[in-house]
């Protein structure tokens, strides 16, 4: 695969759905600049815009591409100052970036004054960062104000939506590195469970787990890594900390590598100890069971939210069946009952960034009911699209003590089985998913998830007998 020929491809697709949806001025796509940290004189880590990195398949600082319907794509490369280079290494050059890009005419970022020169008196849709507005003489320009070059926001809109809609069905060289960043996640959680034991701390595990991503290729994390035991495993987005895990206890791990970009994002949950308990077996089936049924239904034109529903469903039934609610499912999920312990959407699109543009298809908009409004995806599937299935059971005290809640739920919860469990964390398994012509792929397929599967891994990790 030559990178710069599917680079090109990528941005004939863009032009031809631009042109259709009546693109008739140009179009400016800044990379982003970096982002100071308030009160000091550092930066945060340099994420480029996702527009512009997936126009360019690169991540350039200050980097700008632009568009002309009659002129095509123009390249402006950043340069450093002699000052600069004394802190910093040197960028790629224009010629350089004009053979890692395909884009022909790739110049130095000092021209970019003179191209927006020529276009004054002529509106602009500005796709990409729009710091360029306000900090302008970063990319080489004295002030944005004085261009007299007035954004089209109806058309930066237009165009936007059009480019979000062509980044969900993923290309042979996204593929690529998405491939590659799973690859490195399944790495590293296997790396994680095979250190994992009493008396390590979260922190210990995320070390652990994080050495294998950056050695499998990983530039760096796709996003803060989710290490939780005891306890911490319910909360959602929780940041590992100095907490040393115990047995009997569950550990959930939800974290990926970044390459090139392109993120992975994997969760699994597995018992600090060689063995989960009974309770935690049976609500790990229940979370598992709904688990494989979306994978076994994912395919093409397949509504995301309809997987939703039926994981849903499949979690309300399960927690009937282990004594948590009473009623029907299908009463149970109408009332949202489920969402006190699936208290987030099935998943998200993934790529560039970790929830990934486009998960609404246009005209859709998440509902404002308890059980659906985390969705972050609500569209029919594709062949291209990756997504991530991942539901989860969990006892969020905050959730599970609210008086209100209680209230309202106090017919459909055994409120007393629920207060013995409210130590209990949390259990997710997400896998990243490829939808192809007929089904689907699981990317992560390599990370053993089954109940007796992980308990061998935990078993070989703390050199236990089994049984
Ligand atoms: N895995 C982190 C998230 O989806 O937000």
């Amino acid at each position: 695969m030559n990178q710069a020929d599917v680079l090109r491809e990528r941005r004939r697709r863009v032009e031809a759905a631009w042109s259709a949806s009546g693109a008739d001025r140009p179009v400016l796509i800044p990379a982003s600049l970096p982002i100071p940290i308030d009160g000091t004189d550092q930066f945060h880590e340099f994420h480029a815009h996702p527009e512009f990195q997936y126009l360019t398949g690169v991540a350039e600082p200050g980097a700008a591409l632009a568009w002309e319907p009659d002129a095509g794509w123009t390249l402006f490369a950043p340069s450093l100052t002699i000052e600069d280079l004394v802190w910093m290494s040197a960028p790629p050059s224009a010629e350089e970036l004009a053979a890692t890009t395909g884009v022909r005419r790739s110049q130095d970022r000092s021209e970019l004054a003179g191209w927006l020169e020529s276009q004054r008196g002529r509106d602009l849709a500005l796709l990409g960062s729009r710091d360029i507005e306000a900090r302008a003489p970063e990319y080489g320009i004295d002030a944005w104000s004085t261009l007299e070059a007035v954004v089209d926001e109806d058309a930066t809109d237009r165009l936007g939506q059009a480019l979000a809609e062509l980044r969900r069905a993923k290309d042979a060289l996204e593929l690529d590195r998405m491939t590659r960043a799973v690859d490195a996640a399944v790495a590293g959680h296997l790396a994680a469970q095979g250190v994992a034991r009493h008396g390590l701390s979260e922190r210990a595990l995320q070390i652990e787990m994080e050495a294998e991503f950056f050695r499998q290729g990983g530039a760096r994390t796709a996003y803060g890594s989710i290490v939780g035991s005891g306890p911490n495993s319910a909360i959602l987005h929780g940041t590992p900390g100095e907490r040393v895990m115990r047995d009997g206890e569950l550990v959930l791990i939800d974290a990926g590598a970044e390459i090139e970009g392109y993120a992975s994002d994997v969760t699994r949950t597995f018992p600090v100890s060689a063995e989960f308990t009974g309770i935690q077996r049976d609500i790990y089936n229940v979370v598992l069971a709904s688990q494989e049924e979306a994978l076994a239904a994912a395919g093409p034109g397949v509504e995301y939210k309809s997987l939703h529903l039926q994981a849903s469903t499949t979690i309300a039934q399960g927690l009937v069946d282990v004594g948590i609610l009473n009623g029907s499912t299908e009463d149970l999920v109408a009332a949202d009952a489920h969402a006190l312990f699936f208290p987030h959407g099935l998943g998200h699109m993934l790529g560039l960034s970790t929830h990934d543009c486009a998960g609404y298809l246009e005209g859709r908009v998440p509902e404002d009911r308890f059980g659906l409004a985390y969705l972050r995806a609500d569209l029919p599937l594709a062949p291209g699209y990756v997504v991530t299935i991942e539901p989860g059971i969990y006892f969020v005290p905050a959730l599970l003590t609210d008086s209100e809640r209680r209230e309202r739920y106090a017919e459909m919860v055994n409120w007393e089985m629920v207060d013995r469990l409210l130590d209990f964390g949390g259990i997710r398994i997400e896998d990243d998913v490829l939808i192809t012509d007929d089904g689907c792929e699981v990317m992560s397929a390599a990370l053993p998830k089954s109940a007796s599967e992980i308990e061998a891994i935990r078993r070989d990790a703390l050199g236990a007998s089994s049984g």
